[in-house]
């Protein structure tokens, strides 16, 4: 038996009843291509501001519990990064990080509401973040993503990410024991992945 990651926030949304779900309840799905939910949100993606300060802790909170993030060996603050919203009519409905590591751009959050979730939130910020990495003449893009989450290992490889290396046992040694994750696997890798930029289009 292993302890869960105590998080009071749902961090999915079940499709079917509405229900909102913290990580350990979470199930998954296989359907076809025609049958995932149509893009119905309207939503801009746009640079952070001062003013949504507040809203990033907020988000932060609701998908990890803070703002600081323990990934690739380092620590790296959402605060001090290049942050990308999603927002959807005023609303901060996604938030991506982004920090420049080792002369790559390294992904430090991506969080979509589980309300906001299927609809293209995700794919346009990361959209985004290749443009940023573009634009700034980094080669490559770099994510850390705990071996239970998979909805976010499925979400990088579909964006053209692939699996370099797993930190064996990282997620577990930090939290001095594996927790239960997404659908209640035991939460203990740290797996990196990385896409290449294209440069130019
Ligand atoms: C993974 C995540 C970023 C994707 O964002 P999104 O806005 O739902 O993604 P999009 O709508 O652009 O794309 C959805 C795609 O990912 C898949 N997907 C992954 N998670 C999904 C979810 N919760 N709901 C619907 N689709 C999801 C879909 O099947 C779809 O795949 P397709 O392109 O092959 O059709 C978002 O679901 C999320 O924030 N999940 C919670 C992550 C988490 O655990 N946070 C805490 C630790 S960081």
């Amino acid at each position: 038996m292993v302890d869960e990651i105590d998080l009071p926030y749902p961090q999915y949304r079940c499709p079917t009843c509405g229900k909102d779900l913290p990580l350990n309840e979470a199930r998954m799905t296989v359907t076809c291509a025609e049958h995932q939910p149509a893009d119905a949100l309207d939503f801009v993606v746009r640079p952070a501001r001062p003013a949504d300060r507040h809203d990033i802790e907020e988000i932060c909170d609701r998908a990890l519990g803070e703002t600081e993030i323990d990934i690739f060996d380092r620590t790296f603050d959402v605060l001090a990064g290049e942050n990308l919203i999603a927002d959807a009519d005023g609303h901060l409905a996604g938030l991506l990080s982004l920090a420049i590591d080792r002369g790559e751009l390294v992904v430090v959050l991506l969080s979509v509401y589980p309300e906001h979730q299927g609809q293209g939130l995700g794919a346009a910020l990361l959209r985004s973040a290749v443009e940023f990495a573009r634009e700034r003449g980094l080669p490559s893009i770099r994510v850390a993503v705990s071996n239970d989450d998979i909805p976010l290992l499925y979400f990088y490889q579909r964006h053209g990410f692939a699996i370099y290396e797993i930190a064996v046992g990282a997620l577990a040694d930090r939290a001095g024991a594996a927790v239960a994750g997404f659908s209640g696997i035991p939460s203990r890798d740290e797996v990196r992945l990385r896409r290449p930029v294209e440069p130019g289009r």
